[in-house]
């Protein structure tokens, strides 16, 4: 949920800390700070309570001198968005600056402990605690003669005691030449240089610097010095780093001439699920290939049931999912949000396989709860985007949905990419059963179509800009649709009101008789995805239903249709596909208009207040 950079090497550190910072900023905006060290001129250190742009005006000479340095930037667990609880935090008197992505869940007890011992704290934090606790082992290890190993053996000791997930670097004010990381549960990535190393959350700030990296793993402490790394693993002592190249995919990312982020991304849209498809059709045997499942066809084609999970909007991909191997593939399916399947502990069998379904590859729920299933002994597949990330790295397998790096914490382009590899997953189960070759060419040529479709749906956009001008001023709207337009009706009021604050619903059209009809006034919009389909007459006299109770109704449409245009106060006209394929085409229309809406609204579209992109915390 935060973004920690480190850096040691011949070369100024601030320039690759600020950079990388900034490439972090989507993990957490709140704050941001660093820390530097310059020979044994002690640690010098400014933070700010605000963006990293703010950041980078307070840098000073002090601290722009420093080759050795840490930075953060934030997303607020514990204590307040402000300049005091900003990161580095420093431990014992300034001994150490350290900078920490996670939750300490113990920390309360360790605080009080380190208070008894006559340590004070300036911060709310649960990092601070970290800091003094580092710093107290490090006074009971060597008292006032430190060494560099006794670091080492201090970082050990108090990261023995912690409970909760870390990512740290620390540096200590009386080494100039060490830099210390470790990891467990948040993720750290190492960028090796020459005569210079790098320490990232992710591997976005190290383009540019270095293509060689290594990923530190849960339990794993790292000594790196500007010519090498040591990486030592808790239980097995000294690792050998793996040493791996840079996807080609971690392009360094920039708005290419958007104004934002996510509208880049909606754009992309086309050319993402373009790389989803490419090489996944096996067009001689009318299914679709994966090459990275890791099971036989004899075991997938015993698979008796399904589980998918995930958060947020990857949970609204697993609802579509759902639908789509129930449909396609006769496979049962279970969907779980991954914060309740961990604790929910659902009866399973052996002949269950769980898809976690992620973008970034870091959400902590989605990362426990496949490994809770894997416990079990369930062979775990990641659908993601994100190569090399923890989840990618921990599951028995997976597919990458090769979307290239999704920077907007609104995910848009991920999710239709997770939809295709969903509609792929539903073909291949169910040309292993009972899908004729027929209707396996069929669905192809279908998905085919789907880049060339959205780019048309793109070309409403002018017309939802307009629509958006009127209902801007709206304090809560409903989205309603059945079926496979069920979770598309989700996710569209999860993309509006995450980045418009707008209050939005999303329902199974026929519910809103069950209640939420009564919401209906003619402040509420309610948003019908109302395509041709086995149900078009069902949703059409629900919409009827709002209609008569004086709601103004937004009907996405793929056929113009006079009794749709006459009852909705907007209708929106998207190309006609099959109904499966039906959410990839209407939630372009959705993400344009919460987009549209919240830039009206003055909001922050590609860093809404109180979010991340990536929730690496519970
Ligand atoms: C979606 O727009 C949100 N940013 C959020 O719900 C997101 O989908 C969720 O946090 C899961 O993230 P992941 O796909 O990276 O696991």
């Amino acid at each position: 949920m935060c973004g920690i950079v480190g850096y040691i090497g011949d070369n100024k550190a601030c320039p690759f800390l600020v950079t990388g910072l900034q490439r972090l900023e989507y993990r957490g905006y709140d704050s941001a700070g660093v820390a530097t060290l310059q020979q044994s001129n002690g640690i010098r250190l400014t933070k700010v309570s605000g963006r990293v742009a703010e950041l980078e005006s307070a840098i000073d000479d002090r601290i722009g001198q420093g080759s050795l340095g840490i930075g953060h930037t934030r997303w607020a667990t514990h204590g307040a968005a402000n300049q005091v609880n900003a990161h580095p935090h420093s431990g014992g008197a300034g001994i150490l600056s350290l900078a920490h992505n996670g939750v300490i869940e113990n920390y309360e007890s360790l605080k009080l402990e380190l208070q008894n011992n006559g340590y004070q704290f300036v911060s709310e934090t649960d990092s601070e605690v970290v800091a003094h606790l580092i710093a107290d082992c490090l006074k009971e290890a060597a008292g006032d003669e430190i060494a560099p190993q006794d670091c080492v053996e201090a970082v050990q000791a108090a990261i023995a005691r912690l409970r909760g997930t870390y990512g740290l670097v620390i540096i200590f004010r009386d080494f100039d030449d060490l830099l210390i990381a470790a990891r467990c549960g948040s993720p750290l990535v190492i960028g090796v240089g020459k005569n210079e190393q790098f320490v990232a959350s992710d591997t976005s700030p190290l383009v540019g610097f270095t293509d060689k990296i290594v990923y530190l793993a849960d339990h794993q402490l790292a000594l790196i010095r500007k010519d090498n790394i040591q990486v030592l693993h808790r239980d097995e002592g000294r690792v050998r780093p793996d040493i791996q190249t840079l996807s080609s995919e971690t392009v360094d990312v920039n708005l290419e001439g958007y104004p934002h982020y996510m509208l880049k991304e909606i754009y992309e849209q086309p050319q993402s699920i373009t790389n989803a498809l490419r090489g996944r059709i096996d067009y001689d045997n009318a299914t679709a290939k994966f090459g990275g499942l890791n099971l036989t066809t004899q075991q997938l084609r015993s698979v008796k049931r399904i589980l998918l999970t995930g958060c947020g909007t990857s949970w609204h991909s697993a609802l579509v999912g759902e639908y789509l191997m129930e449909e396609l593939a006769r496979i049962p399916v279970e969907v779980e949000y991954a914060s309740e399947l961990r604790y929910r502990n659902p009866p399973t069998d052996h002949e269950t396989i769980v898809f976690g379904i992620t973008q970034s590859g870091e959400t902590a729920d989605t990362l426990a709860a496949l490994r809770e299933m894997k416990r079990k002994g369930h062979h775990t597949l990641a659908i993601c985007n994100v190569i090399g990330s923890s989840i990618a790295q921990e599951a028995d397998g997976g597919v990458y949905l090769h979307a290239g790096p999704e920077v907007g914490v609104a995910s848009t382009k991920a999710f239709t990419s997770q939809l295709t590899v969903l509609s792929m997953l539903a073909l291949y189960f169910g040309r292993l059963h009972h899908l004729s070759f027929e209707a396996g060419s069929r669905i192809i040529s279908e998905m085919e179509k789907l880049p060339e479709l959205v780019e048309q749906t793109l070309g409403c956009h002018e017309q939802v800009r307009e629509i958006a001008t009127r209902y801007q001023e709206s304090d809560n709207f409903l989205y309603l649709g059945r079926r496979f337009n069920f979770p598309t009706a989700l996710e569209g009021a999860l993309k509006l009101k995450e980045i418009s604050y707008i209050h939005a619903e999303g329902y199974p059209a026929a519910e809103m008789k069950h209640g939420p009809i009564a919401l209906v006034d003619e402040n509420t919009p309610s948003v019908f995805i109302v395509p041709q389909g086995t149900v078009y007459e069902k949703v059409l006299s629900n919409l009827q239903e709002v209609k008569a109770r004086g709601g103004p109704v937004i009907a996405l449409t793929d056929h113009v249709d006079p009794q749709v245009t006459k009852l909705a106060d907007d209708v929106i006209q998207i190309p006609q596909t099959q109904d499966f394929l039906q959410p990839i085409i209407a939630s372009i229309p959705l993400q344009l208009l919460s987009y549209e809406i919240a830039l009206l609204r003055g909001c922050d579209v590609d860093k809404p207040r109180n979010l991340a992109k990536s929730v690496t915390v519970e």
